[in-house]
Parts: structure tokens; C-alpha cells; sequence
């Protein structure tokens, strides 16, 4: 099992970003780590979220960050040299899923998806599976989904690449309730949490699907 830098690293490595290229990132996030990445490799970055709080954290970012939602991108075809939604679709209302894939294939020359793999292991698949319920009944989204699912998005004539990578990821129970508090998750669910036993390291598949026109 590889570490998660390892993969990181890997998975930059074969996006492989140019300086000056003009990149569209979909998702800031809380955290921006694939805006900051791309700022760092030099590109040009755009980068989306359709959360106004997201973009605010960011801005002292060199980067133009807009509010939109990524269903209806602001922008022409064929503008960006790259679409990047890096661990962004699967908190993306899966109605939108088609949609969001096609306006990044729209507006780009080059796309690259970074998701993650339903859970092979039952406690943490457990544990994902309150997570999806808890984001559902307050309106968001936290799916994991098959690599077929994101290629079967991608419209015919675009040249796909998979790639997937095993990591470890780290599942604390103290540290899933902690954020079940912070981001309210409904009492049911942090019950439901309370109750699983879980913690530990857990093998935790990265798919990165790059595509060309
Ligand atoms: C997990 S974060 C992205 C992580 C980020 N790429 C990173 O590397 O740190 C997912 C983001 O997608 C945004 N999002 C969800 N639905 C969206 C939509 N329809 N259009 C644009 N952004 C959306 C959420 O607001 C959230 O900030």
C-alpha cells in the first residue's frame, strides 16, 4: 500500500502541467489543495466552486476564483488547456454529474477527474455509508462511485486513460465525530457512528481518469 504523497505526487506527475498553461479547476474546497498545487506548478489557474464561503477562504490565492455552479460554466469552448475536478464530483449533486463532465470536455482541451472508490472494507464502508446519509439530509453529497461510473459520463470521441492507486487512508473515530459535530450532522447518524467500532488504517482506492478531445 502506497502513502497518500506517493500517489499525490504520482497522480501530478501524470496530469503533467505545463507553466502557462491555463487550467480550470473545479472545487476550491475548504482546504484548495489542487488550486494551491496548480498555482505552484505555474499554470494559469480559473478555479470554480458554487460556494461563495470556499472562494472567500482563497482569495489572497493567485488564481481567478468565481462563484459559479460547474454545470453552467462561464466560459468558451475550448478556453482552458486543462479541466481538473481533483476529489471534487462525488460532492456534486449526481444529477449534475453528465452535465458538469460534459461543460469541462466543453470548455477544455484536456480533462483530468480525481475521485475516489467506493470502500473495499466493510467497517469503513460502514462508515461511509452514514457520511453519504448525514450529507444527504442536510442537501450535500459525499458519493463514491465505481471508476466505470465517471468514464461512462464522458461523451463519446474523448480519448480516456485510467489510472488507480491503492493508499492508506486513516479513519479515527474521534476524528469522524468531531467533524459530525462541526458540520451537523443529524443526531441519528452520530449515534449510528457512535455505535460502529472502526479505526485504524484502510485501503483506500485513487482513480485518475485523463482525457483528451
Ligand atoms: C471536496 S471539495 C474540492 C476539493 C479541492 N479540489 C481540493 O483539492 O482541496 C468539493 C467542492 O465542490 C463544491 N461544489 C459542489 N457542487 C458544486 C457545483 N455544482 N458547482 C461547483 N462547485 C461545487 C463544494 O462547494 C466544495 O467546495
Amino acid at each position: 500500500m502506497a502513502d497518500w504523497q506517493m500517489a499525490w505526487n504520482e497522480i501530478w506527475a501524470l496530469i503533467n502541467i505545463k507553466s502557462g498553461d491555463k487550467v480550470l479547476d473545479i472545487g476550491v474546497g475548504e482546504e484548495a489543495r489542487s488550486t494551491k498545487k496548480l498555482v505552484e506548478l505555474g499554470a494559469v489557474v480559473t478555479a470554480v466552486d458554487k460556494d461563495e464561503s470556499r472562494i472567500a477562504l482563497h482569495k489572497s490565492l493567485s488564481a481567478t476564483l468565481i462563484q459559479c455552479d460547474a454545470s453552467s460554466l462561464p466560459f468558451s469552448d475550448g478556453y482552458f488547456d486543462l479541466a481538473m475536478a481533483f476529489a471534487t464530483l462525488h460532492e456534486i449533486d449526481p444529477r449534475s454529474h453528465r452535465r458538469v463532465t460534459r461543460e469541462m470536455v466543453r470548455v477544455a482541451k484536456r480533462l483530468a477527474i480525481v475521485e475516489s472508490a467506493p470502500w473495499g472494507n466493510p467497517e469503513a464502508k460502514a462508515v461511509g455509508d452514514i457520511a453519504r446519509r448525514a450529507y444527504e439530509s442536510m442537501g450535500s453529497f459525499e458519493q463514491r462511485r465505481p471508476l466505470g461510473y465517471w468514464m461512462g459520463l464522458l461523451p463519446p470521441g474523448v480519448k480516456v486513460r485510467s489510472h488507480a492507486f491503492t493508499v492508506k487512508q486513516h479513519l479515527d473515530k474521534k476524528d469522524v465525530l468531531k467533524a459530525a459535530q462541526k458540520e451537523g450532522w443529524p443526531r441519528e447518524c452520530i449515534s449510528q457512528i457512535k455505535a460502529l467500532v472502526f479505526g485504524g488504517d484502510y485501503d483506500n482506492k485513487v482513480f485518475l481518469i485523463l482525457g483528451s478531445g
